[in-house]
């Protein structure tokens, strides 16, 4: 039987499946259902900027109210403002908030460690270099293999240009990085003018490992309610081509190993991916969609193609596919179509 194990993270793991950050991997149950089911690795369900932010403020303005609003002087709302200019209590308190937040997640962290014996992969999720820092430390502390930080700059504010937006993610790797020693990953989003370049300086930052890409949720709007909603929070099957298309043109040039995720719901399609470079792939939709034992689905599969193209390793045939390895490259950044379109009437 074909070895499926690979390397990722300087960790070994037994199958390039990763369990994407998730609901699904956001309780210890689901973590080790995950395992039960053959996972590689899990991530682990973000912590987030926001959600700390978010408590800090409930928790402040609860003290506010049994302070008989004492702090009010000189007090803005943490998560309209992003204000730090505080009275020294106000500091305090808010510190306070910050780890009772953060403890919640720490212990999440070492109970998931403690219940699998397959790689647990801390998640955080940040738009800013706040704090993230001290952050990352605890979570190294509370005994997670891996980190992955998770940052999606949406390029929507009008008064930033495109190097200030980028700098954002190179800001939070370079505090994260300074403060951590276990592995770290940046799952980061496409909306960039130089994806290419960007992703190749990101590599080179000392990151161990470049997910792609962040799946944002979409808005929608309601015709009848007139209300604006959330729209395909799971990803369908063929979502995985614009991923495919990114890891066969940074396969073998970025500066560190790439990871798969929107879209993979089936051992073919995670056979693409590391057919077109990945190191390994994460699964979260297909989950949510059929419950835990795809994961061995996929494992399966994958394990059953290598054995009928008498490929003995995952290294046998990663990149095999990517543009680099291919008769035709140009295949891969096609974007049009003229005969195509043209026949199409
Ligand atoms: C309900 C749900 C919750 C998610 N929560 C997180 C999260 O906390 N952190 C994160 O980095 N990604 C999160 N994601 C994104 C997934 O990790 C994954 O990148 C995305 O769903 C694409 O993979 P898929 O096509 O296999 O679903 C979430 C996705 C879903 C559907």
């Amino acid at each position: 039987m074909a070895d499926l194990s690979t390397q990722y993270l300087g960790l070994k793991l037994k199958n390039p499946v990763i369990v994407g950050s998730s609901g699904m991997t956001g309780t210890v149950a689901g973590v080790v259902h995950a395992a039960e089911n053959g996972a590689g690795a899990v991530v682990l369900k973000s912590i987030f900027e926001e959600q700390i932010l978010h408590e800090m403020d409930s928790y402040l303005s609860e003290t506010e109210k049994d302070n008989g609003n004492s702090f009010q002087k000189g007090y803005k709302s943490v998560l309209n403002e992003r204000e730090y200019d505080y009275e020294e209590a106000y500091s305090y308190l808010a510190d306070h908030a910050k780890d009772l937040t953060l403890r919640k997640f720490l212990s999440f962290v070492s109970e998931a460690k403690k219940a699998v014996d397959i790689p647990v992969i801390a998640s955080i999720n940040c738009t800013t270099a706040y704090d993230w820092h001290y952050f990352a430390r605890k979570i190294e502390e509370a005994g997670a293999d891996a980190l992955e930080l998770n940052v999606y700059v949406l390029p929507s504010n009008t008064t930033k240009n495109s190097a200030e937006n980028e700098k954002v993610y190179f800001d939070i790797v370079k505090a994260v990085l300074e403060q951590v020693k276990i592995p770290v990953s940046l799952k980061m989003g496409y909306y960039f003018s130089g994806l290419a370049t960007t992703a190749i300086e990101l590599s080179k930052t000392g990151i161990s490992g470049l997910v792609l890409f962040n799946r944002p949720f979409h808005p929608d709007i309601d015709i009848n309610k007139m209300e604006t909603h959330a729209k395909y929070l799971l990803s369908d099957p063929t979502e995985y081509s614009h991923v495919l298309r990114w890891m066969a043109l940074l396969s073998g040039r970025v500066g560190c190993p790439l990871v798969a995720t929107t879209g993979i719901h089936t051992g073919e399609t995670a056979i693409k991916q590391l057919l077109a470079g990945a190191t390994a792939i994460e699964v979260v939709s297909a989950i949510y969609k059929h419950g835990y034992p795809v994961i061995s689905e996929i494992i399966n599969d994958i394990s059953k193609w290598m054995d009928e193209k008498g490929y003995k390793s995952i290294d046998d045939f990663r990149g095999k596919m990517n543009q680099q390895s291919i008769a035709n490259p140009a295949e891969f950044e096609r974007v049009q179509f003229m005969r195509l379109y043209s026949e199409i009437v």
